[in-house]
């Protein structure tokens, strides 16, 4: 038996088990008929809840994504923000106030992100690897937390400013008022199936596929211009993670529709549900997106009719756009991780995961 006390020179000198002294089972006819029981009785939702057990994995593509989620481990604070602090004072007074509306509705939209997936999410899946990729993904929305947390402190931000934006700009209430509206149909396991598949199309394609995405940009770009260039950073690894829980999304609502077919939604309710937020997004952002060298409303706007597009395509529904299927930021993929390319900000390359060496250039 292994000791955590023992040395480790120890360990390693002691025999270890070949192929000949392993011992063998051969599954005899009672453990396939219990394993196909599990396998029937195991549901995304409204399964048996006896099947606590990871294996056997039944969702493959849910158990990917805890994985995934877990080399993708980081922490705000290896990221000094000393650069930040110097370059703040540069922006003007259009890139200031972009920076600060972006950066604060962020700030609640992740916080928002947490409640949801503990108390809507989660509460419904029975099956223990899909559950458990809910939880990585709220352990990270924690990190995403603390990362904001972490610029605040370290750029000597008014907390208040910042995390009580939301109460005085209408613009950015009616986002989260629509968005808790929306949320509220996940709640509860006794709700309609239907309402529950719905909310998590506008949770996970809108909240997290277009708002969220959408809203990393005006600082990206002031990033690409080498301005705040350490809080662009942070939100790269943000990005990086919200683009895995769009992913783990869409493949849960596939699955959901494949299990239970009556929940599809129609194309007329996805387009609905999203020009309402479109509508709603477009308030925000003449608000928040002032312009900018290299970035204003109408970029930001025509980037979000393409992502709202993506995300419908993705789940094999038409366009809401037609017009609108070119990206129009040149940079999107490289800065949220999809081309695996090191930054050209020269800092770290953001494909880093734990199990290997930090690297940096
Ligand atoms: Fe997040
Ligand atoms: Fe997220």
């Amino acid at each position: 038996m292994l000791n955590w006390d023992d040395p480790l020179e120890q360990i390693k000198q002691r025999k270890q088990p070949t192929a000949d002294t392993k011992v063998h089972f051969e599954p005899v006819a009672a453990d396939r008929e219990a394993a196909a029981a599990v396998d029937g009785e195991k549901r995304l939702v409204g399964g048996s809840d006896l099947t606590a057990n990871i294996a056997p994995i039944k969702y493959h593509w849910a158990w990917d994504a805890y994985i995934k989620s877990q080399r993708n481990f980081w922490l705000p604070t290896e990221i000094g923000m000393g650069e930040d602090l110097m370059t703040l004072g540069k922006l003007n007074d259009n890139e200031r106030h972009t920076f600060f509306t972006t950066f604060a509705t962020l700030t609640t939209a992740d916080a928002l992100h947490q409640r949801n997936l503990a108390l809507a999410v989660y509460e419904r899946i029975t099956a223990p690897e899909v559950g458990m990729a809910v939880i990585a993904q709220m352990h990270q929305e924690t990190i995403h937390s603390m990362s904001y947390q972490h610029i605040i402190e370290s750029l000597n931000f008014d907390e208040d400013e910042i995390y009580l934006l939301y109460q005085k700009v209408p613009q950015i209430r009616a986002k989260f008022e629509y968005s808790n509206a929306q949320t509220h149909a996940l709640q509860g396991q006794g709700g309609d199936l239907t309402d529950y598949v719905r909310g998590l199309f506008f949770y996970y394609m809108i909240f997290e596929g277009v708002w969220f995405m959408a809203n990393f940009c005006p600082i990206f770009s002031l990033q690409r211009r080498r301005l705040m260039v350490r809080t662009g950073e942070q939100l790269q690894y943000i990005a990086r993670d919200e683009s895995g829980h769009v992913a783990f999304g869409k493949a849960l609502i596939q699955a959901l529709w494949r299990e239970h077919p009556e929940t599809r939604i129609d194309e007329s309710q996805a387009h609905k549900l999203m020009g309402e937020a479109m509508e709603l997004e477009q308030a925000y952002a003449e608000y928040a997106v002032k312009p900018m060298l290299g970035y204003d409303l109408e970029l930001h706007l025509r980037h979000v009719r393409y992502l709202a597009n993506r995300r419908l395509l993705d789940l094999g529904l038409t366009p809401l756009y037609p017009e609108s299927e070119a990206e129009v930021l040149p940079w999107w993929e490289e800065q949220i991780g999809f081309r695996k390319e090191k930054n050209f900000f020269e800092t770290r390359v953001t494909e880093y995961q734990t199990g290997g060496a930090l690297s940096w250039d």
